[in-house]
């Protein structure tokens, strides 16, 4: 079969890994990169580490407005599969170049298929969730991270072609976890202990436009009485910026990490507090406790497990939990087994693909 991947961000250069490798054995694979994220720490850093094939296509369209942006794939990307007539397109997650890649493949009649589908926060305010709607009604093949995912799918009426396969990125963090170890020099570098400090990541529209829960996130991480070590996306470098407020000397602003680095600074922090889907996942691959700087999540599963807690920005509910969260001996193994990519390969292998 010839696939078109379509990658562009972050979360998905990492999870494109597992399934190039999967997909190039028994398929032809074509990569574009949609350009969404260029900075070298916001994606060429991914393609060196996790040795992802260079991208066949770079659209290049850069940062904009959803709409600007949006659009630029879609004209782009068009003329890359008019060009390459695949059999289809696989998109991922829930970014803008998943929701153009799903929209142009759509209208020249090229199936769709969707890794991570089904997710579902139920808050339209947020951009991610009307992507990934699009997305799922565009799509004829559903890979789904979880059992959640599968019933958000069926309750849409959506019941064929949906495979609960696993988390992808559980494949990309148990294949590089040894060699992160082995390579990642970033706690001697920032001088931390193991389970000395807390770690901290913050994205989300949500969180970065609306000074007043920004503030409360920085307020509350000040008054946690331990090292806070802060990755800092370059959408929030902006933001902390313009902030008229006190940093405590607590928090360490550094520049993003590598994929290696990350997962050595999550594996040997004390807690995690993020508003990432990724991040969120991946504290619970590593068993590390995670506070969720939001006021709902896709990730429920974890929740539940009572690994991960909605914490919101709520400044005293932040510093208390940051202080006493502690989750269960037992974790369910709700990401399934770290095979994702070769099952997804294989079923595609054996499927055939229509548009209705
Ligand atoms: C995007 C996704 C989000 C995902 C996140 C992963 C959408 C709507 N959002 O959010 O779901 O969780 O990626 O990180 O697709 N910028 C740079 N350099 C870069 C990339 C971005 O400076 O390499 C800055 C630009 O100012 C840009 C801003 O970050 O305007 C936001 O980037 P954008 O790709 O629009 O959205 P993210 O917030 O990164
Ligand atoms: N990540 C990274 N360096 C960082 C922050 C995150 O390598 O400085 C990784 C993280 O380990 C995870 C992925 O990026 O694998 C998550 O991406 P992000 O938080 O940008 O997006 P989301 O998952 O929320 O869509």
């Amino acid at each position: 079969m010839k696939i078109v991947s379509v990658v562009g961000a972050r979360p998905e250069f990492i999870q494109s890994a597992p399934v190039s490798r999967a997909l190039r054995k028994r398929h032809q694979e074509i990569l574009v990169h949609t350009g969404q994220h260029y900075d070298y720490l916001m994606s060429q850093t991914f393609f060196d580490e996790l040795g992802i094939p260079a991208p066949d296509y770079n659209l290049e369209v850069g940062s904009g407005s959803h709409a600007s942006q949006t659009a630029e794939i879609l004209v782009r990307f068009e003329e890359v599969l008019l060009k390459e007539k695949p059999d289809c397109v696989i998109v991922r997650g829930d970014t803008n170049s998943t929701l153009a890649g799903a929209l142009a493949a759509s209208k020249l009649h090229i199936p769709t298929v969707h890794i991570e589908a089904g997710e579902r926060s139920f808050d339209r305010r947020m951009p991610e969730e009307i992507n990934r709607l699009v997305a799922d009604r565009l799509a004829s093949a559903f890979f789904c991270v979880s059992q959640t995912a599968v019933r958000h799918l069926a309750a849409e009426g959506v019941t064929k072609n949906v495979y609960w396969v696993g988390d992808v990125m559980l494949d990309a963090n148990l294949a590089n976890r040894p060699l992160a170890r082995r390579k990642s020099t970033i706690l001697s570098t920032l001088g931390l202990a193991p389970a000395s400090y807390g770690l901290v990541t913050v994205h989300r529209a949500a969180n970065t436009d609306d000074p007043a829960r920004l503030a409360n996130i920085v307020a509350a991480l000040s008054q946690v009485g331990e090292t806070v070590v802060f990755p800092v996306h370059p959408r929030t470098r902006g933001a902390l910026g313009k902030l008229d407020v006190r940093f405590g000397g607590n928090i360490r602003l550094i520049e993003p990490l590598g994929y290696f680095d990350m997962m050595v600074l999550e594996e040997n922090a004390r807690i995690i507090a993020t508003d990432s889907g990724g991040v969120q996942r991946e504290a619970y691959f590593m068993q590390r406790p995670c506070l969720t700087l939001r006021d709902e999540t896709e990730w429920t599963e974890t929740v539940e497990a009572g690994w991960n807690k909605l914490v919101g920005v709520d400044v005293e509910t932040i510093v208390r939990e940051w202080k006493t969260f502690t989750p269960p001996a037992e974790q369910p193994p709700i990401f399934g087994d770290g095979k994702a990519g070769e099952k997804i390969a294989e079923i595609l292998g054996n499927m055939t693909l229509s548009i209705n």
